[in-house]
């Protein structure tokens, strides 16, 4: 039976990173002879442009009818100014619950060739592995009542609810100890449980389901430190698991390790194992339409959907290795050149990809 992938290229450099991120599935595709077929839909601004809405009912139509879905990026300057229900990000927020893609994993790899494009010493990033399980259907983004109102003296007052169930806690400790139990078998659980209830419970669901993973090392750690850690000494964590507001802003924080957040593919996951793959930087509408974009992240966002998604893990290896083939012959896109590399452009680095795979 044929898997089904459906494309969405969004805003932005969205278009341009995904266009190299689709060659990479479809040499794969015939050479490892996989039987994908993938076809596009609108999401974002560009829907909200076409359609009136940042999230048309045929894309979430197609998305459910899909095994796997490829995002390139969401939103933009040009969309500021609508009202929040229809801002592109709400369309890219509509995808994750109404897939309930819950469990958010996004990797933060040090490639060592890029080691000269952190921005932390090399000694401190060398060998840098972490995955950041993030929930991501949940919490504030997502609580109820949430808006803006006036309050009787006239003045107005905005507020979101920071709410957590038990089960929902409970599906996410447990993809982040299966994750750990595929790596070095450490979790820290990051939370606010010195001032915030709702990570209290957190904190204890957390230490619940630890008992099932004996084989497992459970932290714990509040968030103002671990965002401290991870620039003084991140090689302390293995993986690390949060909520979605938290996980939001830490896997940026642990992206920048790695030289550029151009490099990171992450993975949004349900229980039925169907998956949204996008890289994890945004759509950075400055260099939108220029051919820079680095399309890597894209690309070895493909990867993840092959391994977690779609079950074909030699080509999700091949993937990987083309990626670093490329990296050892010092091509490089603006974001992550350094002295002596070579800069490309985003069909460039595309190229080059499809040429490592055939090599
Ligand atoms: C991310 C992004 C999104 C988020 C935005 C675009 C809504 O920052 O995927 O990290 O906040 O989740
Ligand atoms: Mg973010």
């Amino acid at each position: 039976m044929s898997k089904k992938v459906l494309v969405l290229p969004g805003d932005g450099i969205g278009p341009e990173i995904v266009e190299q991120a689709v060659r990479v599935l479809d040499q794969v595709n015939s050479q490892f002879n996989l039987g994908i077929e993938h076809e596009s839909a609108l999401l974002g601004g560009a829907a909200y442009d076409e359609t009136g809405s940042p999230l048309p009912d045929v894309t979430l139509e197609k998305a459910k009818a899909s095994d796997a879905i490829l995002l390139g990026a969401v939103g933009g300057p040009k969309w500021d100014g609508l009202d929040m229900s229809v801002r592109p990000e709400k369309g890219l927020l509509g995808m994750r619950s109404n897939l309930e893609l819950f469990s958010n994993l996004r990797p933060a790899i040090l490639y060592p060739q890029l080691a000269d494009a952190s921005s932390l010493k090399p000694e401190i990033v060398a060998g840098l592995d972490i995955l950041i399980v993030r929930e991501l259907t949940g919490g504030i983004y997502f609580g109820q009542p949430r808006g803006i109102r006036t309050l009787e003296n006239g003045e107005r007052e905005g507020f979101n609810t920071y709410v957590y169930s038990e089960s929902e806690i409970r599906r996410i400790a447990r993809s982040a100890f299966d994750a750990a139990r595929q790596r070095n078998k450490r979790v820290c659980s990051i939370d606010k449980s010195n001032v915030l209830e709702v990570t209290v419970l957190w904190k204890e669901i957390m230490e619940e389901v630890a008992k099932e993973y004996p084989d497992v090392e459970l932290s714990h750690m509040l968030v103002d430190n671990a965002a401290m850690q991870l620039v003084r000494a991140p090689k302390q964590f293995d993986v690390m698991v949060t909520g979605n507001m938290f996980g939001d802003i830490l896997s940026d924080a642990a992206a920048m390790l790695t030289g550029s957040i151009g490099m990171l593919p992450s993975a949004s996951l349900n229980e039925k194992g169907q998956g949204m793959y996008e890289p994890c930087h945004g759509s950075a509408p400055d260099i939108a339409g220029k051919g820079i974009a680095n399309p890597l992240a894209t690309i070895l966002s493909v990867a993840m959907m092959l391994r977690y998604s779609l079950g074909e893990k030699d080509a999700a290896n091949a993937i990987e290795k083309a990626v670093s083939d490329v990296l050892d012959q010092g091509l490089r896109t603006a974001d992550i050149a350094s002295e002596g590399s070579k800069t490309v452009s985003t069909s460039q680095m595309g190229d080059a990809v499809l040429a490592a795979l055939k090599a």
